[in-house]
């Protein structure tokens, strides 16, 4: 232990340092700002666009490479950056690739934000947004002018499985980049660099770590994984420059949790579908909406890339048209192991509710008219679920 003659001196040199051979179970953490180089020669030689040259906060720390390091191994990829939150990720995507000029094109079902984002840039710098209907690959018309087509599987309100393959081939033939909202999939349900008997793949995966990887409804942060190069690169970039980053607690946090992600993610898989199984003999909806449910649009994508069986917690139903909005307030005021909130992938059971005809640029043939109402599926047991819902069915009697 160094000494130090003065007290102050001594609080801030630290006395001790952990050795290198001391192992636990959770890696250590690393919160830096400030990463203090040994010698002028480590200074003037780093290369920040190598993930173990360490010399700022902002473009790492073993802290979040570690968690980068995983998610990426997660989902099929090979190359992962963190971000603030999963909007920012998103918007990661969004500022290191598009031009004034250029086209992307969005799933009607996509991420509501990620789309309002986009209109934003529309206005501001001349970069077009186009709509596609995620189960109808041929809605999808790339022109010259297309930079990116964003996808979402499914899409996290009313959970259609897009046609997947047909759109990335269709992409890829005109040369566009992909990039998925692979926050419902969380890289369990499927892999996305992976997904068909042609291997097809997309280039760019977000994720909204905020969920599952979280799993405790309390931290927000965002992923993008890629596994070429070049990409992850320009991405690094415009990450390093915006100075995009995440607290090395939050980050520890998230790492924790994705010991047992997998087991929750399981967990409320099934249990959401308990609850499927009983609202779809409820007689208030004209609609139930879960991509393992036959009657659903987008279902027979789901059933071939997600061969495994595995969905994420999230079922909506459509209320029948006699239900009005104040209606569908008072069941949603009825509930009471669901908390009314944004987000999933939490402990605590969630409900939302929605107005189709003001959130879909498209007319969505498949989808009844009505309130829908968005149950995330929680951690709790799935009859007493059932039974807080039955209850506030009962309010509407
Ligand atoms: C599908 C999807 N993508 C992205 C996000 C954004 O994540 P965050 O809340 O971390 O910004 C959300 C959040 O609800 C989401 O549902």
């Amino acid at each position: 232990m160094t000494k130090h003659n003065c007290p102050q001196t001594a609080l801030i040199h630290a006395p001790r340092q952990a050795p290198q051979y001391i192992e636990t179970i959770q890696p250590p953490l690393f919160r830096a700002s400030t990463i203090i180089f040994k010698t002028t020669t480590h200074l003037f030689d780093r290369h920040w666009t190598d993930a173990y040259d360490y010399s700022y906060g902002t473009h790492g720390t073993p802290t979040t490479f570690t968690l980068a390091d995983n998610i990426a191994q997660i989902e099929g990829g090979d190359f992962c950056l963190l971000a603030p939150s999963g909007l920012s990720a998103i918007n990661l995507v969004n500022s290191a690739f598009l031009s004034s000029g250029d086209e992307v094109w969005v799933a009607d079902n996509i991420y509501g934000p990620n789309l309002e984002h986009l209109k934003n840039l529309q206005d501001r710098y001349d970069i077009r947004v186009r709509i596609y209907n995620p189960i109808d690959a041929e809605s999808f018309q790339p022109t010259e002018k297309t930079k990116l087509i964003w996808l979402e599987a499914a899409g996290s309100v009313t959970l259609e499985f897009p046609d997947l393959k047909n759109l990335v081939k269709k992409a890829q033939q005109a040369n566009v980049l992909t990039a998925l909202d692979n926050t419902w999939g969380a890289g369990l349900a499927f892999n996305a660099f992976d997904f068909s008997d042609e291997h097809l793949s997309v280039d760019i995966t977000v994720h909204a770590l905020t969920k599952y990887p979280s799993g405790g409804g309390d931290i927000l942060m965002g992923s993008v994984v890629t596994r070429d190069q070049l990409l992850h690169h320009k991405l690094y970039r415009m990450h390093a420059t915006q100075g995009i980053s995440v607290s090395g607690d939050d980050t520890a946090q998230i790492q924790r949790s994705l010991a047992h992600m997998s087991l929750r993610y399981e967990q409320q898989s099934k249990s959401a579908i308990t609850v499927l199984d009983w609202l779809k003999q409820q007689p208030q909806f004209s609609q139930v909406l879960h991509p393992s449910n036959p009657d659903v649009a987008g279902h027979q994508f789901w059933a071939e890339i997600c061969s495994t069986g595995k969905s994420a917690g999230l079922v909506s139903v459509i209320f029948k048209p006699e239900y009005d909005l104040a209606a569908i307030r008072k069941f949603c005021d009825s509930l009471t192991l669901f908390k009314l909130g944004f987000s999933w992938g939490g402990p605590v059971s969630l409900v939302m509710l929605y107005d189709l005809k003001q959130m879909r640029e498209l007319k969505n043939t498949h989808l009844q008219q009505g309130l829908l109402v968005r149950f995330c599926i929680g951690l709790e047991h799935p009859e007493d679920l059932i039974q807080d819902i039955q209850n506030a069915l009962k309010q509407l009697e």
